[in-house]
């Protein structure tokens, strides 16, 4: 992707500020003061991606729109946004046939009032489904058609108005094999390669990804991709990129190989992005599971820098006041950058100085 930072003038007087009250022993002003007295507001994070020439967003679900400190603070800071769930299956086709665009649109409408821009998640998904979809009992070429209508009908709707489309979401399983939703049960893998083909037949520009969970690791799941992928191009299917979700748990540990995984995912000529991001913890929280956390946040951060086709990194919310993890997770959560009274954790300083220093490099080269 071209490298072009919007932004490279402003290299700093806000961090020359910091450079100097740093050398003086004098604590850096925080954020919220910054500006009171003439000195330039903190960088956002998107405006020190901006300036890699990658953005940095946040998924948003519509109800949270309604919680205005939120939705201002995601209108500042961030300069992508995904639809949590209003541009799902059963959010827009919850008929057959009948498509109802009305929530996926307010997401939209948002982010363009705030110039945030908009990846499209997902035309097809083995979750969220609408029942009058799971319920049929459907030969192959009945369900080929579905499948046809339907991202069809979504992908033209948001011609021009998203920049990625998440057109299969979860296909893999653990062990690399393919998830066996009504898709692959119903008409096999070729539904994999068709969904693409459809998708480009109705937005030429759109990027189109595949996107899953757990394929941060180099391992069978993400292995299983890099062979798919490679077939895929090989057959002149349309493949742009690849989305690493990252719903990572420290309980889990980190991601063996992250930054090799992202590469060779790239080398295969498509961009990669960081999806969901997330870095859930078995609650309560305390002063030891937060700085690891944040250590992990800048290790994705630097991960994705690394690599020239890691095209912008998504955290899947970004406070914990609003995320998913509690209710799908019991006794996890804690997940995101914020807290839940939207003051910055470890994690927002480690995202913000790994971004920082590779927006600093890049003023250096140009
Ligand atoms: C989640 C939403 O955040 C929840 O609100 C919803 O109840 C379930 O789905 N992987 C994905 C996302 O691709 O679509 C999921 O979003 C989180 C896991």
């Amino acid at each position: 992707m071209p490298r072009t930072p919007a932004h490279r003038s402003r290299v700093g007087s806000a961090a020359l500020a910091a450079a100097a009250a740093l050398l003086l022993g004098l604590a850096p002003a925080p954020a919220a003061q910054a500006g009171a007295d003439g000195e330039k507001a903190a960088p956002t994070l998107h405006e020190l991606a901006d300036r890699t020439g990658r953005y940095f967003g946040s998924a948003v679900d519509n109800p949270e729109l309604a919680d205005t400190e939120y939705a201002n603070l995601l209108g500042s800071e961030f300069g992508q946004t995904t639809a949590g769930n209003s541009m799902k299956w059963d959010a827009t086709e919850p008929r057959r046939g009948e498509f109802d665009f009305t929530q996926g649109d307010e997401i939209v409408n948002y982010a363009q009032s705030k110039g945030l821009s908009v990846r499209g998640h997902t035309l097809l998904w083995h979750q969220q489904l609408p029942d009058w979809l799971t319920s049929g009992n459907w030969t192959a070429d009945e369900l080929r058609s579905l499948l046809k209508n339907h991202i069809t009908n979504v992908v033209t709707h948001y011609k021009g108005k998203v920049v990625h489309w998440d057109v299969a979401n979860e296909i893999m399983n653990e062990d690399g094999t393919y998830r066996e939703n009504i898709f692959y049960k119903t008409i096999g893998p070729s539904y994999v390669a068709d969904a693409l083909r459809w998708a480009r037949a109705a937005d030429p520009d759109v990027k189109l990804y595949l996107n899953d969970y757990n394929v941060e690791a180099v391992g069978a799941k993400s292995d299983a991709y890099y062979t798919l992928i490679k077939r895929l191009k090989a057959d002149g299917v349309p493949v742009d990129g690849f989305g690493m979700q990252a719903h990572l748990a420290l309980q889990n540990g980190f991601p063996n190989q992250l930054r090799q995984n992202i590469q060779r995912f790239a080398d295969l000529g498509i961009d990669v992005a960081i999806t969901e991001l997330d870095i859930r913890m078995i609650l309560p929280s305390d002063t030891a599971k937060l700085a690891r956390q944040a250590d992990w946040y800048g290790q994705v951060t630097r991960a994705c820098l690394a690599v020239e086709r890691c095209v912008g990194i998504t955290t899947w919310g970004y406070s914990d006041r609003h995320s998913w993890i509690p209710g799908t997770f019991p006794g996890e959560g804690a997940a995101l950058p914020w807290d839940e009274n939207l003051r910055h954790k470890p994690a927002y300083d480690a995202i913000s100085a790994a971004l920082s220093a590779a927006a600093k490099k890049e003023d250096r080269q140009h």
